[in-house]
């Protein structure tokens, strides 16, 4: 396993569609442990493929590491998304960047997990946000492009 480099703004590759998984195989099996390690490592709430550079519908969510396992969700699709939420957003490739954007309330996602089986979740509030932004960054969509006007922040980390 390893930790993977995420590409930052302003690298074109984050506008890019990702393609559709067509075999799960011992690449993507490797990639997919890569994006978990890689997303704890950040203390992240999810990350898609495109993010470590690979246009591969594959997208891996952790929103609650105390209590909750990670949701690895292989050709995600939204089949329902109800309601609006305004939230407070940021992301692994804008590195100290936060704003406010709107989020469906609840979704519902279609997926195969990592073995290929096909599963259906819903989530709702945090879960709902994370399912989103991450299936944008599936179509080469990303959050800063849809924040508030008004609400951007920067945040320095602490070291
Ligand atoms: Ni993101």
């Amino acid at each position: 396993m390893a930790i993977r480099i995420i590409r930052e703004e302003g690298d074109d590759i984050l506008k890019k569609i990702s393609k559709p998984v067509e075999e799960i195989d011992d690449r993507i099996k490797v990639l997919i442990k890569d994006m978990l390690e890689t997303m704890h490592h950040y203390n992240g709430v999810g990350i898609a493929a495109v993010q470590v550079g690979i246009l591969k519908r594959i997208i891996v969510i952790h929103t609650d590491y105390e209590k909750e396992e990670p949701i690895i969700l292989i050709n995600p699709k939204i089949i329902e998304q109800k309601g609006e939420q305004t939230v407070e957003e940021g992301c692994l490739s804008f590195p100290n960047k936060f704003a406010k954007v709107i989020r469906p309330e609840e979704v519902t996602v279609e997926a195969l997990d990592e073995n290929g089986k096909k599963f259906k979740i819903t989530g709702k509030g945090l879960l709902a946000q994370a399912l989103a932004h991450e299936i944008d960054h599936l179509n080469g969509e990303v959050f800063i492009d849809k924040i508030l006007p008004g609400t951007l922040e920067y945040v320095t980390p602490e070291e």
